[in-house]
C-alpha cells in the first residue's frame, strides 16, 4: 500500500505515534507550543545538516519523519537523548525536537516523507 491515512485526533499533544509505511516506521509527534518554540530557537548555522524547523514541517504542531537513523538505519527511541527528541542507541546519535541530528555519527537529519493534510484532523503519508 503506497499511502497510509492517520487520524490525528487520536494523538494528544505531547505524544508520539509510530506507524508503518512502505515497510518503514514513520514517527508522528504532536508537538507542544514549547517544543515548537525550542525547535525554532536553534541556530541553524550550528547544525550539521542545516535546516530550519519550518523547512521540516507543514504545520508546526505536527512533526512527521521516517524513523530510520541516517547513520546505519536503526530505529531511534522517542523522548530520549540530550536534545529533547530522539536517540539512536546503536551508536549514540541524538536528534532534536525537529528530528535534526545534533550529536553522534548520523550525517543527516531524519528524513521527511511525502505527506499531506487533506482535511482537518487527517494525515496522508505517501
Ligand atoms: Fe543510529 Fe548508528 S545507526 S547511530
Amino acid at each position: 500500500m503506497a499511502k497510509v491515512e492517520v487520524n490525528l485526533s487520536a494523538i494528544p499533544e505531547g505524544k508520539n505515534v509510530i506507524i508503518k509505511w512502505r515497510g518503514k516506521p514513520v514517527f508522528i509527534r504532536h508537538r507542544t507550543p514549547d517544543e515548537i518554540e525550542e525547535a525554532n530557537a536553534v541556530k541553524v548555522e550550528s547544525l550539521r545538516d542545516p535546516q530550519t524547523d519550518a523547512e521540516r514541517v507543514k504545520q508546526p504542531e505536527w512533526l512527521v519523519m521516517v524513523g530510520v537513523c541516517t547513520h546505519l538505519g536503526c530505529v531511534p527511541v522517542g523522548e530520549a537523548g540530550d536534545y529533547g527528541g530522539w536517540f539512536c542507541p546503536c551508536h549514540g546519535s541524538h536528534y532534536d525536537i525537529s528530528g535534526r541530528v545534533r550529536r553522534g555519527p548520523a550525517p543527516l537529519n531524519l528524513e521527511i516523507p511525502e505527506y499531506d493534510f487533506p482535511e482537518e484532523g487527517k494525515l496522508i503519508i505517501g
